[in-house]
């Protein structure tokens, strides 16, 4: 079979992590006997320079028409001085919204043979662990209304019912496939559109008796991470407590280097990138760690390809990776090979 996937490269590092993605991609599409046809678009700061705008509409059209879309990585301190509206950041949002995307699945595994770049105590990590984060991606904070007034700013957190249950039946419905446990952030306490959420969550959960619904409050979150990551299977939650403690959890699986994400709507295509950042400091040195990105193509293939063989094949390609003892320096510790970006996607392209 054909596939075509959209690739947006970015900045910073997003160009050589999604190279090293795109070169596992094809090892997959060789030893299947798939092709996938890449269409390179411009988004973020590279897409201000030469179009003059975060998001292209054209970008947006030829993702709009592909099977799948697959991102590096956008924003670096070049553009840091643009207003809001016109940063690069806002191609992201905007590609968000454009293509409907509202359930971000952010998975957080501590893998075994990374148990020791864990930084909690091995008694605490267990040796390892699996949650799946379900962040809403198109609502909240991000998207309400916001500005200035006179010498304050303000930002507006809303949710419409609609909002919060479709995200809510998405991860209901991971956790079925799952450990049958969903816990659903929120500041119920404080705020008005977090009881809404509440409301809302643990009306579905009378829908789903096989799951074990809880919920809890943000900071508590937090801290719970902290004290027993084991305890969580599915976490669902809002678009900035989602983007907050995913970079928290994604520090608990040893380095946020090793972090995938899925973004997606209620048709195709979907949109898969590194949780992690561009990370400006470290481009261009071969220095990045590029299997959140391979991982990223990983769902990708599940998700939106429907290949699970091919999304299983690259997962255990960079597991086998680890226990051969390569590390980006991101992960570095005594005894292991340290390999740059491009050393590191061609050992998991080989073990494909
Ligand atoms: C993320 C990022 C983005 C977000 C930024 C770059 C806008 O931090 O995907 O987690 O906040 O959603
Ligand atoms: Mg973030």
């Amino acid at each position: 079979m054909s596939y075509n996937i959209a690739v947006i490269k970015g900045d910073g590092i997003g160009p050589e992590v999604a190279g090293q993605a795109l070169r596992v991609l094809d090892a997959a599409g060789a030893k299947y006997g798939h092709t996938f046809c890449y269409t390179e678009v411009l988004m973020g700061g590279c897409a201000i320079d030469q179009t003059g705008a975060p998001l292209p509409d054209e970008t947006v059209r030829v993702c709009k028409a592909s099977d799948a879309v697959l991102l590096g990585a956008v924003g670096g301190p070049k553009w840091d001085s643009l207003p809001g509206g016109s940063r690069p950041e806002k191609g992201l949002l905007g590609i968000r919204a454009a293509l409907g995307l509202y359930a971000n699945l952010r998975p957080a595994v501590l893998h075994g043979a990374l148990a020791d770049a864990c930084p909690l105590k091995p008694e605490i990590s267990g040796g390892g662990f699996d949650m799946l984060f379900v962040r809403e991606l198109s609502g909240g904070i991000y998207f309400g209304e916001r500005g200035r007034a006179n010498d304050s700013a303000f930002d507006t957190e809303i949710y419409s019912v609609r909002e919060i249950e479709r995200v809510g039946r998405a991860a209901f419905e991971l956790a079925l496939k799952r450990r049958k446990r969903l816990c659903s952030v929120d500041k119920a306490n404080v705020l008005e559109s977090s009881r809404l959420w509440r409301e809302v969550m643990r009306g579905l959960s009378q829908h789903y008796p096989d799951v074990e619904y809880r919920d809890m409050l943000v900071d508590n979150a937090a801290m719970q991470l902290i004290r027993d990551p084991r305890q969580f299977d599915v976490i669902v939650t809002s678009n900035m407590f989602g983007d907050i403690l995913t970079d928290e959890a994604g520090m608990l699986t040893g380095s946020i280097g090793m972090l995938p994400s899925a973004s997606l709507g209620d048709g195709k295509p979907g949109l898969y990138e590194p949780v992690h950042g561009s990370a400006p400091d470290i481009a261009g040195l071969d220095r990045a760690n590029p299997i959140a990105s391979i991982l990223s193509a990983a769902m990708l293939l599940r998700l939106s390809l429907g290949l699970e063989p091919e999304a299983a094949a690259v997962e255990n390609a960079v597991l086998k990776t680890l226990a051969d003892g390569f590390r980006t320096p991101d992960l570095h510790s005594p005894g292991c090979t340290p390999v740059g970006t491009s050393q590191m996607g061609a050992e998991i392209a080989a073990r494909v």
